[in-house]
């Protein structure tokens, strides 16, 4: 049997999963997983919730109430969920390129996006790779624009010794399955403001929790989460999970709260992170020092300062056709890879997706750009490849990774 290796995977140990079953009925697991989150960002106030998407929808609600501006900043090669959010905050969704060198958004292209009317910047530390931007940031800015941190990606990245999310006003973290600290889904808010942190609490106190039986199934499925980490489960079942992968945009999400059996499980997978952050970003080097000085290729420039905690590693092809050779022949190889978001922000929503926010308001989303606006993106965004970075990748197959990229291109 071929063995298959998964583009997410996690150490998710018994203990770990028996600790959440453990905590289904502890309310107050949930508020030690709140204050171990709290102690390990530095960051005051931690609030947990169903996605990060979830988390990034109840700040723009926040923010509203502090702010009559409409404008939200974005880099254009992201999650679309979160112009999912933004739009279903009745927010404006304005967008900005990327660099080519950390994959990151261009500072520069943000200061010029600025006006009266921008409410947030949203500066993503993409693939776990900080974004270095955000310590300036705040000094050549308003006060009175708010800087968001989009830290699903970063979990354990930091800047000058900070972790990431601690350089904003507010900032969000996902756990969702393919996350660095995996609890099948979830997210935190996290802010070190008194007034930012009263006003997200009144937000949360009104969202409903989630109904025992989903509660059950949720549970269920960090089970079976479990066992699609083991490499072994994985490589027979991999037919049967494929079918369960969906790369399609999500047209909506729920907010409900977070539950004690993910708190539980995230407790026990905090006691170990330290390690797995150390294997992303160890992976991540190894394979810089195994690709570096190929000019086909662009490899991701990791700032100075920085810890970059990879969620997955990407790298650019300069030819497109090398990204879908690489592609087949990892497969073949029994890596799984992946081209992440097919297009940028503004070929997806250019007015061909519709969205069903509820469905008195679902409607076909464009946000009014030209086809060849962000240039960077939409090139990146055609020859982007992620490879898998995870604590269960082995050096061997950082080396097979390295070896098919090398042969691929020189031909
Ligand atoms: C950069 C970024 N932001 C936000 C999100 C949303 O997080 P969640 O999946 O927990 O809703 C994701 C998820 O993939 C992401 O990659």
């Amino acid at each position: 049997m071929l063995k298959r290796l998964s583009i997410i995977g996690h150490p998710l140990r018994l203990p770990d999963v028996m600790r959440g079953t453990s905590s289904f009925f502890k309310k107050r697991s949930q508020e030690y997983f709140q204050q171990q989150l709290s102690g390990i960002l530095g960051l005051k106030y931690v609030f947990c919730l169903s996605s990060g998407i979830a988390a990034f929808y109840v700040i723009l609600e926040t923010l509203k109430k502090l702010s009559a501006r409409k404008e939200v900043i974005v880099p254009c090669y992201t999650a679309p969920s979160l112009v999912v959010a933004i739009q279903k905050a009745g927010l404006t969704p304005v967008v900005c390129d990327i660099r080519l060198t950390d994959f990151n958004a261009d500072g520069d292209e943000v200061l010029k996006k600025i006006n009266q009317n921008t409410l947030c910047i949203l500066g993503v530390h993409m693939f776990g790779i900080p974004w270095v931007d955000i310590v300036d940031l705040r000094k050549k800015i308003p006060k009175d624009i708010f800087i968001i941190e989009d830290c699903a990606q970063a979990f354990g990245s930091r800047i000058q010794e900070r972790a990431v999310g601690s350089f904003g006003d507010i900032s969000f973290y996902s756990f969702n399955r393919g996350k660095n600290l995996p609890t099948y889904d979830g997210g935190c808010i996290v802010t070190n403001s008194k007034a930012i942190a009263e006003s997200v609490a009144e937000a949360i106190a009104g969202i409903p929790s989630l109904g025992a039986f989903a509660g059950v199934l949720l549970a269920l499925k960090v089970w079976a989460l479990y066992f699609s980490f083991k490499p072994s489960f994985y490589s027979i079942f991999y037919p049967l999970i494929a079918c369960f992968k969906d790369t399609s945009v999500p047209d909506d999400f729920r907010i409900v709260r977070y539950t004690s059996f993910q708190a539980g499980v995230g407790s026990s997978l905090l006691v170990h992170a330290q390690e797995t952050f150390t294997a992303r970003c160890e992976n991540g080097k190894r394979l810089i020092s195994l690709l570096h000085g190929i000019p086909e290729i662009i490899l991701p420039k990791i700032p100075e300062n920085v810890v970059a905690v990879f969620n997955r590693f990407p790298l650019v092809f300069k030819e497109a056709r090398h990204r879908d050779r690489v592609m087949e022949r990892l497969h073949r190889a029994g890596i799984e890879s992946s081209k992440l978001y097919l297009k940028p922000l503004h070929h997806i929503f250019d007015g061909s997706t519709t969205l069903t926010i509820n469905p008195e308001r679902s409607r076909r989303i464009d946000l009014g750009y030209k086809k060849d606006d962000f240039p960077n993106a939409v090139y990146f965004a055609q020859r982007l490849l992620t490879l898998p970075i995870h604590p269960l990748v082995e050096q061997e197959d950082i080396e097979v990774m390295a070896r098919i990229i090398k042969e691929v291109v020189s031909r």
